[in-house]
């Protein structure tokens, strides 16, 4: 009886299909950056401008810690950035969960993600720093994927599939 836990690139559909597969398990879900924004009562945006990125990564680390922690079983759907912690990696690596890494083609991310309301980090040449953060992060997904699943060429209810047939 582990979490599930699902980590990529922004854009890659962490959020749909984990409501997919935490309704197929009947599991809770746990959504990162709603988490933070129920919290705090803030939006990711007013977080990042106002107390600065660094500020988000603390609560973004709290409440992974916090998902986690629940004693039932769940889906929990990480933000795209929590694996740049060291700390972070930790705790994925020693939970009880099975850490699934949805993998996209980074051509795909970059005509599928906006920047939109919760991802400030786009806001000035979204495709360059998506290549860049592929980059970045790919060793580090690798790094706490006890399983990898691609994206490409599958709809979100195939990906839930592929993630159930793996991992629950
Ligand atoms: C981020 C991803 C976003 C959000 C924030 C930072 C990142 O979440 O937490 O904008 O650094 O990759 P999604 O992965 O849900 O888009």
């Amino acid at each position: 009886m582990t979490h599930l836990v699902l980590v990529g690139m922004m854009g890659v559909g962490k959020s749909t299909v984990g409501r997919m597969v935490a309704a197929e398990l009947d599991r809770p879900l746990f959504d990162s950056d709603e988490m933070i924004e129920e919290r705090t009562g803030r939006t990711v945006r007013e977080i990042w401008s106002a107390d600065g990125e660094a500020a988000f990564r603390v609560l973004e680390t709290e409440t992974l810690v916090e998902a986690l922690a629940e004693v039932e079983p769940s889906v929990i759907a990480a933000a795209g950035g929590v694996v740049l912690s060291a700390l972070n990696r930790v705790v994925l690596r020693e939970a009880d969960a099975h850490v699934v890494w949805l993998l996209a083609d980074v051509d795909v991310l970059v005509g599928r993600v906006r920047n939109g309301m919760h991802r400030p980090l786009l806001d000035d040449d979204p495709a360059g720093t998506l290549r860049q953060m592929y980059d970045d992060r790919a060793p580090l997904y690798q790094e706490v994927a006890d399983a990898i699943v691609s994206v490409d060429n599958r709809t979100p209810s195939e990906v839930a599939k592929a993630v159930l047939r793996c991992c629950a």
